[in-house]
């Protein structure tokens, strides 16, 4: 797995993504449940906590799940601390709202992920191809991007079928850029650059 899999993703990787996400949260009715999220191939975890960061800003109670096949890059997402270049890019007032700063002298200069940020965000280890997974949560939005290009067409029409599954009517699917399998899908229709609306009746 670690041999056929990139690990490559960033903070807001793909900002148009979360700009969609905060405006649809903005638009939610206010209700007494958190906003669900999944992101289901979250590698070392700057798209989870990139939503996370989203919620937060928002002023939305957020429950987000992140799964990824990797336990290394799990590991890593749990542990949330990330290269000082990588989160400068994130902005000043970002960095300093959801992260704490590590110096040279406590262990090497680093962010590290604040725990309001980290409490909101659940981790597991999850293969999306695992014929056995069986979908046990409903969610407002799931992030599946960079991922389904590893699979063949059957691997990725089974898994959207799952989505479907698990997304609330409504609800939106994110793909990554090159990915446009859920087009022609009778669950999802286009919604925006890389979203997909959940539609139709529960499949
Ligand atoms: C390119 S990264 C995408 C990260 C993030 N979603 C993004 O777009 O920035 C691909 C991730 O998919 C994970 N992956 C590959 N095959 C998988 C599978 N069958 N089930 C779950 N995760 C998988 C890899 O471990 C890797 O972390």
């Amino acid at each position: 797995m670690n041999a056929l899999a990139t690990r490559v993703t960033g903070f807001f990787r793909e900002e148009h993504d979360f700009a969609q996400l905060t405006e649809r949260v903005r638009a939610m009715p206010r209700r007494a449940t958190p906003v669900k999220l999944w992101s289901c191939a979250c590698s070392t975890g700057e798209e989870p906590y990139s939503a996370a960061m989203v919620l937060r800003e928002v002023g939305c109670a957020g429950e987000i799940l992140a799964t990824d096949a990797e336990p290394e890059a799990l590991a890593a997402a749990r542990r949330g601390i990330y290269a000082l270049e990588a989160a400068e890019k994130l902005g000043e007032e970002r960095l300093r709202r959801h992260f704490f700063m590590r110096g040279e002298r406590e262990g090497g200069a680093a962010a590290l992920v604040r725990t309001e940020l980290r409490a909101m965000v659940r981790f597991e280890q999850r293969n999306l191809l695992d014929p056995d997974w069986r979908p046990v949560e409903r969610f407002d939005f799931v992030f599946c991007r960079n991922v389904m290009i590893y699979f063949d067409r059957a691997g990725q029409r089974r898994l959207l079928d799952r989505l479907a599954a698990v997304i609330a009517p409504d609800g939106l699917l994110f793909l990554g850029h090159a990915e446009a399998s859920a087009l022609g899908h009778p669950s999802f229709v286009p919604c925006g650059k890389t979203a997909y609306l959940r539609c139709g009746p529960d499949p």
